[in-house]
């Protein structure tokens, strides 16, 4: 089954056709207000501003119905091999699994595996945290390094950042690209013989986070001598003896398992920074809040479902009105890295052509994810959003409270904007004058969190990985791997060889002849 089989789909495009032009205005009402609105664990949900009515979620909901979702949720909490292509379970809700019920990976129960891994964290971190892991000359750590990319780097990024109320005294740093103009800028705000390093790479083999770490623990050789290694670098990776040759101890590695992907990995050993910067306990309550959805995900019908509701109104916009793209703009500066978090999360999942029967799919499927927070954004971007000869879908987030006594008055000024955005976007407002004319009728959703704590966080990006996951299902695409990105790998490597070797004659195309040439000389 199929978007081009189901029936129901095709009674959602014939019936999508007589309300293509209707007005979101038409539809609000009391009645769906209450319909299109949620709360879940301190998180308000308002799906009410869309270009949709009850009759067509009907049918969208037929179409996940018809497309036998619920068995492909089943499949994924139970560890079947949905990730065909890799031949993996996908199993990041077993990380954060609040019950001891087993789930099992080839023969073998991962609950004991995960809980004794949670276990060596609690006392890595609680050591650090207390002062009692010391630097190789002895001193307390006073400042982390988290060296990874991708979803090695972005999920711990946005969250110690989004829960900056939270935090430890430990000093937070993130290293991710190769451009030496990152390593040198760290290597200016730490300390060597108070810094701790994580080496986080479930591959073990990613360029960038490899030559980084090379390279400072290099300085750390010169500085003093081999032994200081295993004071200063702790590694995370499915790869145990890669980390070992690289030089850090067996006691220093904390594993990962494949069957947790990168982009899903926060919630695993791969998020080892987050204890550090908040808290195991906080941590525990972050994983809670992620369960708390999990359960909502897999027990709720499919239309109080959030997740599914969420991806469903992406397959609306993205399918039958065709828009391109969906805007995630926090208007809370706490969630900076939310839409960068967010695009490897759903883009690296869903930006596929061939479908789980190997074919070229022939219809649309990931689409393009970008924001940036508000309200800078409107100052910037936001007039394509109002004017624009494209539809982009909104996705606004937000806190309602504030924990900055000093300067509540500000927190009122941004939420207004918020609301205000999506009301404009909405109503819009006639002129005669075409250039001052706002069309209105431009969606969205509003997010809004009573505060952004450990536990709604997990809610709120458990909420994102099962609705990126529920969008693949309904495209009939594999979300869980990225040979997309191997390309372009293997193709830098012998850019990089013929840069160094000068005597190469270069073969090329002769765009990239030339600038290979520009670089050697
Ligand atoms: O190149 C893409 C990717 O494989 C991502 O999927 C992954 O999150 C990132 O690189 C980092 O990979 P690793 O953790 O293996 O270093």
């Amino acid at each position: 089954m199929n978007l081009e089989s189901s029936s129901a789909w095709k009674q959602a495009n014939a019936y999508f056709k007589k309300i293509k032009d209707s007005k979101i205005t038409g539809f609000l009402d009391e009645a769906r207000l209450k319909d299109f609105t949620f709360e879940f664990n301190g998180i308000y949900f308002d799906f009410s501003k869309h270009r949709i009515d009850a009759t067509l979620l009907h049918y969208l909901i037929e179409v996940a119905k018809e497309m036998q979702l619920n068995s492909g949720i089943d499949a994924m909490f139970k560890g079947e091999i949905i990730n065909k292509t890799e031949q993996r379970a996908v199993l990041h809700t077993a990380l954060r699994q609040q019950t001891t019920s087993p789930v099992i990976v080839k023969g073998h129960n991962i609950i004991p595996d995960i809980k004794e891994t949670d276990e060596r964290i609690k006392t890595f971190v609680n050591q650090v945290i207390n002062k009692q892991w010391k630097g190789y000359t002895g001193k307390p750590i006073t400042d982390v390094v988290n060296i990874g990319i991708g979803g090695s780097d972005l999920g711990p990024k946005m969250v110690i950042h989004a829960l900056k109320d939270f935090r430890t005294p430990l000093k937070m740093h993130f290293l991710s690209n190769i451009d030496p103009f990152q390593l040198d800028n760290l290597l200016q705000q730490i300390d060597l013989e108070t810094t701790l390093f994580l080496v986080v790479s479930k591959s073990f083999s990613t360029q960038e986070t490899l030559t980084n770490a090379q390279n400072i623990q290099q300085i750390y050789i010169e500085a003093f001598g081999k032994e200081a290694v295993a004071h200063h670098f702790v590694s995370v990776t499915t790869q145990v003896e890669k980390a070992r040759l690289f030089g850090i101890p067996n006691n220093n590695v904390f594993p990962m398992w494949d069957w947790v992907g990168g982009r899903y990995s926060l919630w695993s050993p791969a998020g080892l920074a987050i204890p550090l910067a908040i808290g195991y306990d906080n941590f525990i309550a972050l994983k809670q809040g992620a369960y708390a959805m999990d359960q909502h995900f897999k027990e709720t019908d499919l239309k109080n479902n959030l997740p599914v509701l969420a991806a469903l109104l992406t397959l609306l916009y993205n399918n039958l009105y065709q828009f391109e793209t969906e805007a995630y703009i926090p208007y809370a500066d706490k969630l900076l890295f939310l839409p960068d978090f967010l695009q490897q999360l759903m883009m690296e999942s869903n930006g596929k052509s061939v479908g789980l029967d190997n074919k070229k799919v022939s219809w649309q499927t990931g689409n393009i994810i970008w924001g940036n927070t508000g309200t800078n954004a409107q100052h910037s971007f936001f007039q394509l959003l109002h004017q624009g000869t494209k539809i982009v879908p909104v996705n606004f987030i937000a806190e309602r409270t504030n924990k900055s006594t000093n300067f509540s008055g500000n927190h009122k000024i941004l939420l207004a904007n918020m609301i205000a955005q999506a009301e404009a976007l909405m109503t819009g407002e006639y002129n005669e004058i075409p250039y001052k004319n706002f069309e209105g009728n431009r969606p969205s959703t509003t997010i809004l969190f009573d505060e952004i704590s450990p536990e709604s966080l997990g809610s709120l990006l458990a909420y994102f990985e099962h609705q990126t996951f529920v969008e693949a299902w309904l495209w009939q695409i594999n979300a869980f791997d990225q040979f997309g990105v191997e390309l372009g790998k293997k193709l830098a490597k012998n850019v990089l060889s013929d840069i160094n070797d000068t005597s190469k004659s270069l073969g090329h195309d002769v765009s990239t002849n030339a600038l290979i040439e520009r670089i050697r000389t």
